[in-house]
Parts: structure tokens; C-alpha cells; sequence
């Protein structure tokens, strides 16, 4: 755990709100000087930390940076996912940083964070909009033991994660589109592109990359996607802590992941269609050049969706773009 972490989890559980230099110097086995230095770089990055003779120091303020030590230091322990965070001011696209870490031989569980990307991507091959510090744009490599054709499982169970931590952060009530459009009134704020490496039998990595929309002004957006998308500043009407909602993300997802590895898919399957906008509906999904219309009953125990045609079959949909008939 670096100096910081460690500061920063001292200042946050300081009884009585403040801690003093010599306390910490004593407890982190560093000293008071090299402690002062620290406080000062993290009063460089933004953080209010008050410093009085008498009481010591104080956490006041945090600033709406993505830092990967207070990240750690909010965080806490968790299974898997958020043990190690990286963070970078400007990426292509954080899902190729975390392929390149996968081939390395990186530990499942690493996230990256940039506070912009130059290249960001949505599923079907489309642009994903990433301006700098306004919203959180994530990876995260896993390494589940699962066969290829549940890796949906992965998806599904991150749009339940994502929608709660958005619901306890800012107490709205997102929906889920299929597979994993995380909707508000009818509008996107968040989105996540599934990525992944396998073998025949087997999955080697899995790659979860999540966009959302946290403090876009309505400009932020291209104009043709200014009908569609929102970001959570607009519909609250106030910014959204990025940290807060960024350690709130990772713990949700760390919880589902685990109820994935525990075998309670079906569980995370009930919690998705109880949120879902899609089960039930008459849709029209497209698949590259096709069009299906039918019906859609429910999700399959890989995650897939399972839609009765126009014809009567049921066919197993893992991909493509959902349209409600209205
Ligand atoms: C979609 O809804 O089309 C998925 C959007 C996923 C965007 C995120 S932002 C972080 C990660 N890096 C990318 O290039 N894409 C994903």
C-alpha cells in the first residue's frame, strides 16, 4: 500500500476528524517530514487537508479528480475487482491498455481509469465520446472460469452492478436496455463494451469496458446524439461526485462478479429483468445485416437473449442493436 493510500485511509478514519503529524509519522514507520511532503503533494492535487499546530491534520474537501490512490483508499478491500488502479490523464481507448496489461500476464481484478480518451469505442464499431474529466471511462481485465459462450453472463451482470451503483449515488432509477444500455427517461448515460480473448473451451480474458456520462454538459455530445444521451448532471440538475460514483461502480461489480463465480447467475438474471425495458417487448434486433422481429421472452441461463420470432422459433440473440416496436 503507497504512503498515500495510507494517509489518506488515516485522515478518513480519524476519530475525531483530524490526525496528528506525529501520529501518523509513528504509525506509517516514516518521518514527520517525509509525512509533511506527502500532505503537501496531495494539497498540489487538490485535496484540502487543513494542518494546524494543535490538532494535527484534517481532511476537509476532496477534489472531483480520478487519483489512484484515494481510489484505493475509498475502495477498501474487495475479492477481485479494484485491487490494482491505474490511472491515466489521456488514453486511446482503456480497453487497449488493459489488453495490452492481459497479454503481459497482468492479475485479473487490474482497472484503468483516463480522464480522456483520444479513441474511445462503443459497441458495433462506434465512436464513444471521452471528454476529459467529465465522465468515467474504465476497464477492467478478468480472468473467469467460464466457457465462451456464457461470457454474456459477464455483461449482463455488469449492467445490474453499474445501474445499482448509479441508483445509490444519485438516487435515480436507471433502466437496462438489452444488452447493456443503462438508460435514464428513455435516454443513455451509460454504456459498456465486452471484449474478450478464448479458446474453444474456455475463456482466457475478459475485457469490461464502461463509459458513463457523469458530468456532460448537453455541448459534450455530437449533435446527433444529443436526443438520445444524457449524462447524470442533467438529470439531477447538480454535478456527480466521479470518485464516489467510480468506487461505488467497482464494488457493485466486485459483488456481482463474485455472485457469477458462485454460480447465482440466475440470481443477477432476475435482479436484470426486473430492471429491464426489453423483456416482454416486441423488438427488432440488428445483427450486421439482419433484422429479427419478435418477441423478447427472457434472458438464457448464458446471458443471451432469447426472442420468440415472427415465425415462432426461439432464437438465442448474443449481439446487436435492440429498437422497442412501439
Ligand atoms: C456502448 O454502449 O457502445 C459501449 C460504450 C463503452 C465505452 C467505454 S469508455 C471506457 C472503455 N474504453 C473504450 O474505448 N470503450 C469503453
Amino acid at each position: 500500500m503507497s504512503l498515500d493510500v495510507q494517509i489518506l485511509n488515516a485522515l478518513r478514519g480519524a476519530r475525531d476528524g483530524a490526525v496528528s503529524g506525529a501520529d501518523l509519522s509513528q504509525k506509517l514507520h516514516v518521518s514527520r517530514a517525509a509525512v509533511w511532503a506527502r500532505i503537501e503533494d496531495l494539497r498540489s492535487l487538490g485535496y484540502d487537508i487543513e494542518a494546524s499546530p494543535h490538532r494535527g491534520y484534517r481532511l476537509l474537501g476532496t477534489p472531483d479528480v480520478l487519483h489512484a490512490d484515494d481510489l484505493l483508499s475509498r475502495l477498501g478491500k474487495t475479492k477481485v475487482i479494484g485491487r490494482d488502479i491505474r490511472v491515466f490523464e489521456e488514453t486511446t481507448s482503456t480497453n487497449d491498455v488493459i489488453e495490452k496489461l492481459a497479454r503481459d500476464g497482468v492479475k485479473e481484478g487490474v482497472v484503468v481509469f483516463a480522464e480522456s480518451q483520444t479513441r474511445g469505442r462503443g459497441r458495433l464499431g462506434r465512436k464513444w465520446t471521452s471528454p476529459a474529466k467529465r465522465g468515467l471511462w474504465l476497464s477492467i481485465l478478468l480472468r473467469p472460469d467460464l466457457r465462451p459462450q456464457d461470457a454474456t453472463r459477464l455483461t449482463v451482470a455488469s449492467a445490474t452492478a453499474l445501474r445499482r451503483a448509479i441508483e445509490s449515488q444519485t438516487g435515480l432509477k436507471p433502466d437496462i436496455k438489452w444488452p447493456n444500455d443503462i438508460l435514464i427517461y428513455g435516454k443513455k448515460v451509460a454504456g459498456i463494451l465486452t471484449e474478450m480473448s478464448a479458446e474453444l473451451d474456455h475463456v482466457k480474458y475478459v475485457i469490461l469496458g464502461i463509459g458513463v456520462d457523469v458530468n456532460l454538459s448537453q455541448g459534450d455530445f455530437p449533435p446527433e446524439l444529443r436526443k438520445v444521451a444524457t449524462s447524470l448532471k442533467a438529470e439531477l440538475g447538480k454535478p456527480v461526485s466521479r470518485p464516489e460514483l467510480a468506487v461505488a461502480v467497482l464494488r457493485e461489480l466486485d459483488h456481482d462478479y463474485a455472485r457469477i463465480a458462485s454460480g447465482q447467475f440466475a440470481t443477477v438474471a432476475d435482479e436484470w429483468e426486473e430492471h429491464g425495458t426489453t423483456i416482454g417487448q416486441e423488438v427488432t434486433i440488428r445483427t450486421g445485416d439482419r433484422r429479427i422481429r419478435g418477441r423478447a421472452e427472457s434472458l438464457g441461463e448464458d446471458g443471451a437473449l432469447l426472442l420468440r420470432t415472427e415465425h415462432g422459433h426461439l432464437e438465442r440473440i448474443i449481439g446487436g442493436d435492440v429498437t422497442l416496436e412501439k
